[in-house]
This record gives C-alpha cells, structure tokens and sequence, in this order.
C-alpha cells in the first residue's frame, strides 16, 4: 500500500519533550520497523495481544527473528498488576536485564501495560509502540500515559513514560472489528473538534461508508490526529493545560462506563455519546452555534457513532445519578464538576466548572432529542 497516494500524510511526525522526544512514523511494512529501530546491547522483548497474535503473530515472527515474544490476553482485564507481575517474572527468567527493550503490539491494553511495566521494571527500560488498532494508532500510543486499573477504578495507577518511537503500519487495521475501528473514529471526531476545523469540515465531506474499509482514509486521519496529539503533548507533557482539551467527551462518558461497569459500552462508544453532550451543553452555556452543535450531531452520526444515552441506558437513567457519578471523577477539582467545552468547531476551553442545575437541565434536554 502506498501511504501518500490521494491522501498526503505527514509521515514521520515528532514529539518534542527535550531528553524524551521522539518520533512516530507510519511504515508500509513490518520490515520498515525493523530496520529502523537501532540495535541495542540487552534482550528484545515482545509483548503482543493475543487476539493480534493469532492473525498477525506468524508474519510478525518471521520479520522479528530476534525478539521474544510474549502473549498477554486479550481484554482490559490484562490492564492488572497480576498480569503485570506475571510477566515481570517471565521477563526476568527469559534473560531480561537494565539493557533490555519493551516492545508493545497491540491496542490501547497492550500499550499502557507495555508502557507501564518498561517505566517500572529495572527501575525503567526503554519501550517502543506498535499501536495495532485505530484508538492506539490515533490517541494512546503517543503521550505516554501508561497504567493499570486497579477494583476501584480504571488507569488509577500509572506513571508517565514516554516511548522511545512509535511505529505505526496502518495495515494492522484490516484484520480490527468494526466496532473497535468506530471506537478510534469516535477519538479522532474529538482530536478534529476540539483542535482542527479543517479536518472537520475534511469529515463532513468524506465519502465513508461502512462496508469499504479505506486503509489510505484511517492512515490519514491517524496521521492528522498523532500530529495535532504530538502538538498538544509537545507543549503540555503532564496535562497541567492544553492536554486537557483531549478530554473533550469523557466526563459524561467516565460517568456511563462506570454505570454500566464498564459493560456493554466500549470506551469510544461512550465517548461519542458524551461528545454529544458536551455539543448539547456548550451551546447552552453561549459558546457554540446551533449550527455547529447541529453539524456535530451530524458528524457522528456520519460515522455511525451512538450519540444517545438511550444507546447506553435503554430503560432510561435519572440525570441525577449520572451527576453524581460526574462528581466523582478522578479528573474534578475537589467536589467541582467540570467540562472541556467547544468555543466553536476546531477550538475547546480548559475544562470548567459547570453548576448542578446546569447539568440537570441540560441532561433534561439531552434526553429530550429526537432519537
Ligand atoms: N495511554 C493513553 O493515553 C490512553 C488513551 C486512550 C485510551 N487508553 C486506554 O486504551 C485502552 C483501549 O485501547 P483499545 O481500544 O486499543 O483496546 P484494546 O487494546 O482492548 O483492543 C481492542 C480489541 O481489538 C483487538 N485487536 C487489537 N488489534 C487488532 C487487530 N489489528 N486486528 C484484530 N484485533 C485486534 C484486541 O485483542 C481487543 O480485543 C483502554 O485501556 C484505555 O484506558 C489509553
């Protein structure tokens, strides 16, 4: 597959973080990655998603002679300090040492467990991303937000760590459920709202549909989305500011996944719905047109994204409940519930505080809309 054909990309975009920079680049094969990567002294080792394994594992194998490859099951139960301590053990039996390298093949999962497991293990050892499906490709893999979930809650312990390169071969995507493939444009609809008006209207004019799936199109939306991420992070590592803005979605949406127990909801789906709320709710509070809050409604729904909370609830929610689930977000400033808003397409605010009857009345509203 040729990257640029039709779709100019970007194809080696830089994080600058001084000491910590580096790069991500897209390849047009698994033999790009290997002969780009500079060798190292220690062990190499692989950690690849099991379900990633099973399609892609023989090829990976065949190009990567020298590394071992470690499987760890599919799913955000992976995401554990078991399956962590599991194999940090494996590691050091295989030979692992300070010298040795990570490498992450797989999702979001694979990625912020590689990630973390490198920062810790040995006291920190250098790891490399291979996103595989369009959330990592897009968001996670870039950054260097890395965790595990622990029972009271999803990515509570973590430590940042930058990769030192990302690759990402876009062909990965052939073999990825629809349903996931959803979830990463449901993530790159927010990197476009809240940074690229361009790209919005990009969107808007694409011919998608469902059926084809169009490796050149995801290539370039990636590859817009990891240049407007590598910008934001270059500028804001710690997401002490501007990071923020990529929150755009989630308050609404941290609320239902923790209703629904992380259940039946993927993270994007709840995600899109909590775009739409946020839509709903910046054009409530005087900053966006209806218009605009009209022209997002269509977008999702453009890309068959759930845009409702009958999506999550079918038997309905009491607003108040989401509220409080809100409240209790590990993202809030004390007891203060607050939002990144759109100020207009292309353009988000720090996340503010919106008040409680605000709320309400906006997720009144929300309920209220055509289905
Ligand atoms: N670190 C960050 O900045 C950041 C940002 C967003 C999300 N996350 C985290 O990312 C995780 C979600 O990531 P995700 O959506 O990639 O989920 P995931 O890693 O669970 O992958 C989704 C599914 O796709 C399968 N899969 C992966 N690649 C495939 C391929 N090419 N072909 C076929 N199947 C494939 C996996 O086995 C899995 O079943 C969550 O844990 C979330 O907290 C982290």
């Amino acid at each position: 597959m040729c990257l640029s054909e039709g779709f100019p990309i970007k194809k080696i975009i830089p994080v600058k973080l001084g000491q910590r920079s580096y790069k991500i680049e897209y390849v047009e094969s698994l033999e790009g990655i290997r002969d780009k990567v500079s060798p190292i002294k220690g062990k190499e080792f692989a950690l690849i998603d099991s379900r990633l394994d099973a399609f892609h594992g023989k090829k990976l194998r065949k190009v990567f002679t020298n590394f071992e490859f470690l499987i760890v099951p599919s799913g955000e139960r992976s995401k554990s300090f078991s399956v962590l301590e599991k194999i940090a053990n494996t590691l050091v039996k295989k030979g692992a040492t300070r010298h040795s390298r990570l490498y992450a093949i797989g999702g979001g999962v694979v990625g912020d467990l590689t990630g973390f497991l490198s920062g810790v293990f040995m006291r920190g050892i250098p790891f490399i991303q291979i996103p595989t499906t369009l959330l990592a490709m897009v968001d996670s893999s870039v950054g260097g937000k890395t965790a595990v979930n622990i029972a009271t809650g999803k990515n509570l312990v973590g430590i940042f760590h930058q990769p030192q390169a990302v690759f990402i071969f876009p062909q990965f995507l052939e073999t990825l459920p629809l349903r996931e493939l959803l979830c990463g444009l449901s993530e790159s609809l927010k990197t476009a709202l809240i940074a690229d008006k361009k790209l919005v209207s990009y969107l808007e004019n694409f011919s998608y549909t469902q059926k084809e799936r169009n490796l050149e199109f995801f290539t370039y939306l990636s590859a817009k989305c990891v240049e407007i991420k590598a910008a934001i992070v270059s500028k804001d590592e710690k997401e002490e500011n501007i990071r923020a803005y990529l929150n755009f979605g989630h308050t609404l949406a941290h609320a239902i996944e923790t209703k629904l127990e992380y259940k039946k909801l993927l993270h994007g789906e709840a995600v899109s719905i909590g775009q739409r709320f946020a839509a709903l709710l910046s054009r409530r509070l005087g900053y966006l047109s209806n218009t605009d809050e009209i022209r997002i409604e269509n977008l999702l729904a453009k890309y068959h994204l759930p845009r409702r909370l009958k999506n999550a609830f079918p038997k309905g929610i009491d607003p108040k409940t989401l509220v409080s689930l809100m409240r209790a977000d590990k993202k809030n400033v004390q007891a203060d519930i607050r939002f990144v808003l759109l100020q207009k397409l292309g353009k988000a605010s720090l996340p503010q505080k919106v008040e409680e009857q605000e709320l309400l009345a906006s997720l009144k509203e929300f309920q209220t809309l055509a289905p």
